[in-house]
């Protein structure tokens, strides 16, 4: 049976905050039928963005990316609903912006790849290491908004 409380981590980066768009993208999410489970406005510091990107430590670009997830403000969030995590992708589109499609998040709203506006988790065992290292289960909000009756068969 379909797994209607699969969960995924969906975070706004400093870019997105300083653009507005926030709303934007949480409306994304909502207009879909996914329902919210958590969110918070903060900041991060260097260590903790270092731990989230720490599987592309490698990369040339990690300390510029760590440097840019923590000189600014970020809006993670969680969402839920059936195959939310490989929807979330789609919603979100392409790493590289240039590459991605009209309708996307990432491609209606951003040009460059080191400035791609959000994050989303990219299989469901990481988006439970994700959920965990950002949010404490007291965050996390255990609803059923009525909606979903008109949103699941
Ligand atoms: P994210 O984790 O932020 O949702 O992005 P993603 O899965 O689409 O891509 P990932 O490979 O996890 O890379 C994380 C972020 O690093 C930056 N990046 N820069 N210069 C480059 O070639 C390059 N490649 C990746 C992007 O900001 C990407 O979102
Ligand atoms: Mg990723």
């Amino acid at each position: 049976m379909a797994d209607n409380t699969e969960r995924t981590f969906i975070m706004v980066k400093p870019d997105g905050v300083e653009r507005g768009l926030i709303p934007e993208i949480m409306k994304r999410f909502q207009r879909k039928g996914y329902k919210l489970v958590a969110s918070k406005f903060m900041k991060s510091d260097l260590a903790h963005i270092q731990e989230h990107y720490v599987d592309l430590k490698e990369k040339k670009f990690y300390p510029g990316l760590c440097k840019y997830m923590s000189e600014g403000p970020v809006f993670p969030m969680v969402w839920e609903g059936q195959d939310v995590v490989r929807q979330g992708r789609i919603l979100l589109g392409e790493t590289d912006p240039l590459k991605s499609k009209p309708g996307t998040i990432r491609g209606d709203f951003c040009i460059c790849i080191g400035r791609n506006i959000c994050h989303g988790s990219d299989s469901v065992d990481s988006a439970k290491k994700e959920i965990s290292h950002w949010f404490k289960k007291t965050e996390l909000v255990d609803w059923g908004p009525t909606e979903n009756t008109w949103i699941y068969e």
